[in-house]
């Protein structure tokens, strides 16, 4: 693993090294100018993973970067809207949807919001830096951290068509998503010649996702309904139903993504492990952002490190609600927390995606709660 301290030195490094590549890149493109369907300058990334699996972290990761519009699970607004639907019928919703916000194109979300007057009226607004500085809000300047609290206070009445314009001025366009359970629904928007999609497929332990979602079996009772196909009633998953479902469908869409994979999804899918990241959160960031076509900057990077080695900034008005604990030490929690018979549970209901992502299973609590052995395997396979 690599230590915060010593950082910079290899983020200098790889910067050169990717200012390189880049010139390399473009260098490339010019070559191929003549392909007849040229992707957009923009990229479009899709962050797809499932409640509890990290996702908040990842998505902040892009949301910290200057170039990055980010919005967090703007599909909730369908969900949200036809909850007596289950989660199959909403995906082509889901998946247009996704492609208007892409394209910024926010009046999709017309059929969706009640009230659509200002940006606030959005799901997890004040999550997107991008709607705290101008053109969104213009009571900061562009270059300044915005905290929550500060965001709210003063962005909150901005109309909602700031929501557009904004989004129109960043490069890259980031949505983080938990409401897609199939790769295929996907597949119109890789194969969309004004769209530039990247697919960022996030996993993590089932085990350690199973304990998350205990811990807020209540908020998630509406999405475990839809999830489950029970016509709009509240499910707590106590039966881990939901979650199996959760499991399979993120297996099965790695295994479509990984084995024999359709020619348009050629450099457009990333898997990356929950616990990967958290092992070596700047090695892993760098994977990412090349994936993304985004720079590193020396700032960043020290967020990356203050985030992941519990050192958020100082006061309670944080910027942006990411709790920054020690990542690692928390994605080790149910190691000690949950016990061993719903350990066994889960990797039974789980198994599938267990062996897929490469996880091993435990035989006994001694080996649950011996920290020194790491039941994450290395991955084999890309
Ligand atoms: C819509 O906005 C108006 C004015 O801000 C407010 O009075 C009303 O309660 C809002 N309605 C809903 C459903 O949020
Ligand atoms: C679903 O719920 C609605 C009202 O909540 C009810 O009218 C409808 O009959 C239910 N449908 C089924 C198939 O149970
Ligand atoms: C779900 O669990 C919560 C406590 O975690 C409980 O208050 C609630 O009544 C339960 N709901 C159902 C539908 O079982
Ligand atoms: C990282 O944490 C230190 C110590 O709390 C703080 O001074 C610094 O501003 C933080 N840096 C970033 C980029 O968040
Ligand atoms: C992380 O866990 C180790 C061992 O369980 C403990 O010694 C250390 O204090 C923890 N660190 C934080 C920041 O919680």
């Amino acid at each position: 693993m690599r230590k915060c301290g010593a950082i910079f030195f290899v983020v200098t490094a790889v910067i050169t090294l990717q200012t390189i590549i880049l010139v390399l890149n473009n260098l490339g493109t010019r070559f191929s100018n003549s392909l007849p369907r040229e992707k957009p300058s923009k990229v479009h990334l899709l962050i797809l993973s499932t409640w509890r699996a990290g996702s908040s972290l990842v998505g902040q990761i892009f949301n910290q970067n200057p170039d990055v519009f980010y919005l967090k699970e703007p599909a909730w607004h369908v969900w949200n809207t036809m909850p007596h639907n289950n989660a199959h019928v909403l995906h082509m919703a889901v998946r247009d949807l996704i492609r208007s916000v892409f394209k910024c194109d926010m009046s999709v979300l017309d059929v969706y919001m009640q009230n659509r007057s200002y940006v606030s009226n959005l799901f997890q607004w004040s999550s997107s830096r991008a709607l705290c500085l101008p053109p969104a809000c213009n009571t900061f300047s562009r270059k300044k951290i915005v905290t929550d609290y500060n965001c709210k206070k003063y962005c909150a009445k901005s109309p909602f068509s700031k929501v557009e314009q904004s989004c129109n001025a960043y490069s890259h366009i980031v949505l983080q998503e938990v409401r897609i359970f199939d790769l295929k629904v996907l597949y119109p928007l890789l194969k969309d010649p004004s769209l530039n999609l990247k697919i960022l497929h996030l996993v993590r332990d089932p085990r350690a996702v199973a304990k998350s979602r205990i811990q807020t079996f209540r908020a998630l009772a509406v999405d475990n309904g839809i999830v489950l196909n029970r016509n709009g009633t509240k499910i707590n998953d106590t039966k881990f139903l939901a979650l199996h479902e959760i499991c399979q469908s993120h297996a099965n869409m790695y295994k479509m993504a990984t084995d024999d994979p359709p020619l348009f999804l050629n450099g457009r899918y990333m898997m990356v492990r929950y616990e990967d990241l958290v092992q070596d959160p700047l090695g892993k960031v760098q994977e990412i952002y090349k994936f993304a076509n985004l720079e590193m900057t020396e700032k960043l990077s020290e967020w990356i490190c203050n985030v992941t080695h519990g050192q958020g900034l100082p006061t309670r008005k944080e910027a942006f609600k990411i709790t920054s604990r020690n990542a690692l030490n928390v994605s080790q929690a149910w190691r000690t927390m949950l016990p061993f018979q719903i350990v066994t549970k889960i990797q039974d209901i789980c198994k599938d995606a267990m062996n897929t992502f490469q996880y091993q299973f435990m035989k006994s609590e001694t080996q649950q709660r011996d920290l020194s052995e790491d039941f994450v395997l290395p991955r084999t396979k890309h």
